[in-house]
């Protein structure tokens, strides 16, 4: 039988889904026993992270597991293109890391979410497509410049237990600004599987901003299927009204994504785009989201972060209870 891995949220279905915050469901708050007991998740950061080691490490030890967790301080550096002549940096090829790492796991997981050449490079993710390809253990993305979808599993979960049935419920995706570049891997994967659920989504951000077109593209598409709808607005205020669901995040300028500088300046006319609780007051009384962490009174006020509609720390919980329902779909 050939392996499963979880890479993106994109051709997940709705049944996939469904099942898997089912199963997250029924496990939360109980201990559903050893039932991983024996195995063992390899993870793989090339870039920092609390909530993801953490979630995925304390989920693996509450089901019998264990977890060995490497940086990129503890990895040689590594060649992800194929059939390449290896005089340059890299000191050992994905494949044969992979290879080996396939001896001892019994999955493996590849946060590497850095900017590292133009978008059109970035978009194809080579680093964890060719730890998949080369692994014969299953793969988890744990966080990409282009997809996040563990986040986004515990962003849907968070918004099902507040809202119920997803279905036609208003969500905005609103970006915010940030001093550093950031990835668009939560806003694609959450998208993708709002869009699943047939939610109406606004994607709100300022000109210049536009996400991925492929990505937009099959999100339209979905979320048509499933009786919802996906919209552009460049218009802060106008994105907000009537949303049940602000979602704010930053996401990087893929137009200039080889050049930070150039990023930074557009950015410095762009500090208005930031969730108050002045925009808060136009929505349909929304929850407010964000996958954390978060520049608080940058991209969001502390007065909306710590509000009563806030779920940043429920969405943050939520990554341990649907990651421990995914290592229970891919290792059982
Ligand atoms: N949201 C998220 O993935 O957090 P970390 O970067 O801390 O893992």
């Amino acid at each position: 039988m050939s392996k499963r891995d979880f890479l993106t949220t994109a051709g997940m279905t709705r049944h996939e889904l469904d099942d898997l915050l089912d199963l997250a469901t029924r496990i939360k708050g109980k201990r559903p026993g050893q039932v991983l007991g024996g195995k063992t998740l390899g993870m793989l950061f090339f870039q920092p992270s609390l909530r993801t080691r953490v979630s995925f490490e304390v989920g693996m030890v509450q089901l019998g597991g264990h977890c060995i967790n490497l940086s990129s301080d503890d990895l040689y550096e590594l060649e992800p293109n194929e059939q390449t002549i290896m005089d340059g940096r890299a000191e050992e090829h994905v494949k044969d890391a992979a290879l080996t790492l396939s001896r001892y796991v019994d999955a493996l997981g590849i946060r590497a979410a850095a900017r590292t050449s133009t978008w059109e490079h970035d978009r194809q993710e080579l680093l964890l497509r060719s730890y998949a390809r080369h692994a014969s253990v299953p793969v988890i993305n744990l966080e990409t410049v282009f997809e996040h979808p563990c986040q986004a599993l515990a962003d849907v979960l968070t918004m099902r237990e507040n809202l119920v049935s997803l279905k036609s419920r208003k969500l905005t995706l609103m970006w915010c600004n940030h001093p550093e570049p950031k990835s668009l891997g939560p806003t694609h994967s959450v998208l993708q599987l709002a869009a699943l659920m047939g939610m109406d989504v606004t994607l709100a951000h300022p000109l210049g901003f536009d996400i991925d077109h492929e990505v937009l593209a099959r999100s339209k598409t979905a979320a048509s299927d499933a009786g919802g709808s996906v919209r552009v607005s460049n218009d802060r205020e106008e994105a907000c009204k009537g949303a049940e669901v602000m979602y704010a995040r930053s996401w990087g300028c893929t137009k200039y994504w080889d050049d930070n500088e150039r990023e930074a300046m557009v950015k410095r006319s762009l500090q208005g785009w930031r969730v108050d609780e002045q925009l808060m007051a136009t929505t349909n009384n929304a929850l407010l989201m964000h996958p954390l962490p978060v520049r608080r009174n940058v991209a969001a006020t502390d007065a909306v972060l710590d509000g009563e509609r806030s779920r940043i720390y429920d969405q943050a919980a939520n990554r341990a209870h649907v990651q421990k329902a995914l290592l229970m779909q891919l290792l059982k």
